[in-house]
């Protein structure tokens, strides 16, 4: 079976601080868009890696990334999966979608991953229990701290989602077709279709670097292993 790796690299990384955007901020001397797709290959799952970056970067990633594909993204993360999966054309039997800003993904994942998908499930994401107590607040009530809670939720119920989230080329097609769809990620707009999304163990190192609190985790990871 043919695998592509749709690599969604185009945020800006706001919450991140960084000058940069935040797939080409420095870890520990390569970008985390190097470390990302770096991880991919290692994975030795994909035939052919399509990263999407903002467009005026385009020539900067190409430069990092040269065996990968690279395209401009949108707006949202979903127009930028997208931007990937006009890319990747019709030759993938499936698709995995793997955001940039989880670069320490162990390669392993992406295996359970496509093993899940070939064993037929049209769409699998790796996920977590979740060790925190989680309450629902009452979105109604506006305006400064404390905010009231509704209800406790039963978190043996949950789970933590990550990336590379799998799709038969066919499953995540569909989930893209209506165009108004924005999600924060693509199982979501499976799941509106109707689309069964079934869950694999997922890695805490796959988490996702989106405060200056994680990239200095990450940076610590990296430093760790490279010592
Ligand atoms: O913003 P968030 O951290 O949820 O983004 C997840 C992934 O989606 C990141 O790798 C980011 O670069 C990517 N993204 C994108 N295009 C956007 C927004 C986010 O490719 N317009």
């Amino acid at each position: 079976m043919t695998v592509s790796v749709i690599v969604p690299a185009a945020g800006s990384g706001t919450r991140l601080g960084e000058s940069v955007p935040k797939a080409f901020v420095d870890l520990g001397g390569r970008t985390i868009l190097e470390i990302c797709v770096a991880g991919i290959v290692e994975a030795a799952v994909a035939d052919t890696v399509i990263v999407v970056v903002p467009a005026d970067l385009i020539d900067d990633a190409r430069r990092l990334v040269p065996d990968a594909v690279v395209v401009a993204g949108g707006a949202h993360r979903s127009e930028s999966v997208r931007a990937g999966i006009e890319a990747s054309g019709r030759n993938s039997d499936i698709v995995l979608v793997h955001d940039a800003a989880r670069p320490l993904t162990p390669p392993a994942m992406f295996a359970r991953v496509v093993d899940a998908v070939q064993a037929g499930h049209p769409a699998v994401v790796p996920g977590l229990p979740v060790a925190d107590t989680l309450k629902q607040i009452d979105p109604d009530i506006s305006g400064p701290a404390p905010e009231r809670v509704v209800r406790t939720v039963d978190r043996e119920l949950l789970r933590a989602i990550q990336t590379p989230q799998g799709f038969t080329r066919a499953a995540l097609a569909q989930a893209h077709a209506d165009d108004s769809g924005l999600a924060t990620d693509d199982a979501g707009l499976a799941e509106r279709c109707g689309i069964p999304v079934h869950v694999v163990p997922g890695d805490p190192l796959a988490f996702k670097i989106t405060t200056p609190w994680d990239l200095r985790i990450a940076r610590d990871i990296v430093a760790a292993e490279s010592t």
